[in-house]
């Protein structure tokens, strides 16, 4: 071999689609996408969101059929989030056994409940009316351990309307340990926690709170949310979590904080979970509208790198049309 050609040739394991997919060292796969759906209670039709493109406010109609679609594509799971038609100061629809939720839930726990995973949200920003993901001191803070009693009852009440996974999602210190003691105690040790772990408070959030109808009414989430400086707490809320018994850990949100996810890949071992939030799912459509971006390989990019970085379980507002497409 003349000095002037490099020895090594990486090129070679690039040449040909088929010879790039034997040695691809991540992959896709339907099973491990999570599909993130809203139901609202009071509607006659869908309502479309308009930040982001293709994702529906679900009557229970609507919501049904489109779990059945999931299902059908081969997706991991559901992740439900209600918005009830009249809110209070205590969220009190979230544990009504009568709420949209649990309405939800039962239909679907008969639908396809052996075919997908189907889990719920944990959180009171939908049902209270000043927004916030806990109940309030007189003085308008959050009352962290009021808020776990709230909580501990939730669980419940989704666990007795057919959640298989409930996924607590609002950073109250103990709201892990305070939903598995409710859950046993209620007679659901089966019913499992993700929790969402390593939640910063976020930009990338705002989307979601149009669809979901929870932007706070005053102040915001950065006393309970993470601050976005911070990776080496991200740990020490997983490991706490999983004391606590947690059975699955989330990152959220996915694509601005893949250090935090391959951090956490490296330390724990249970599945990880990220979820790319609606902001993510937003810019990518509207850049995609503009024409300035290729969509759908920019969601493929952006699925793929979560997966990269460490991730076994993704939450995609894209999971039913990427699942379509890997199969
Ligand atoms: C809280 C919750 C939020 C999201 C999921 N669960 C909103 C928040 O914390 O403000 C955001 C999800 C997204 O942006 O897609 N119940």
């Amino acid at each position: 071999m003349s000095a002037q050609f490099p020895a090594a040739r990486p090129r070679r394991l690039r040449r040909t689609p088929a010879m790039r997919r034997m040695v691809a060292e991540t992959r896709l796969a339907p099973a491990e996408l999570v599909l993130p759906m809203f139901v609202k209670e009071g509607i006659g039709d869908p309502q479309p969101v308009s930040s982001m493109p293709g994702v529906f406010q679900h009557t229970r109609d609507s919501l049904r059929k489109a779990a059945d679609e999931a299902a059908r594509a081969g997706v991991g799971g559901i992740m439900l989030f209600g918005i009830p038609a009249v809110k209070d100061g205590a969220g009190s629809s979230a544990d009504d056994p009568d709420g949209i939720v649990q309405l939800a839930l039962r239909d679907l726990a008969s639908d396809v409940g052996d075919s997908i995973v189907v889990m719920t949200d944990l959180c009171l920003d939908e049902y209270t009316d000043h927004g916030h993901c806990g109940v309030l001191t007189p003085s308008g803070d959050i009352d962290n351990d009021a808020t776990l009693e709230r909580y501990a009852s939730i669980a419940v009440a989704q666990a007795e309307a057919g959640s298989a996974v409930v996924g607590p999602s609002g950073m109250m210190d103990g709201q892990v340990a305070a939903i598995r003691a409710a859950l046993d105690g209620a007679g659901h040790p089966d019913v499992a926690i993700m929790a969402y772990s390593a939640k910063y408070a976020s930009a990338y959030y705002g989307p979601f709170r149009e669809a979901a109808e929870c932007a706070p009414q005053f102040g915001d989430r950065s006393t309970h949310q993470q601050d976005p400086a911070n990776a080496a707490e991200s740990l020490r809320e997983v490991f706490l979590d999983l004391d606590e018994g947690a059975d699955m850990v989330m990152v959220k949100p996915a694509g601005a904080y893949l250090d935090v996810v391959r951090r956490v890949r490296d330390a724990v071992d249970v599945p990880v979970v990220a979820y790319q939030v609606s902001g993510e799912y937003a810019m990518i459509e509207a850049a995609a509208e503009k024409g300035w971006i290729d969509r759908d390989r920019t969601i493929m990019e952006s699925l793929l790198s979560i997966r990269r970085a460490g991730a076994d379980i993704a939450l995609t507002y894209w999971a039913t049309e990427v699942a379509r497409r890997l199969t």
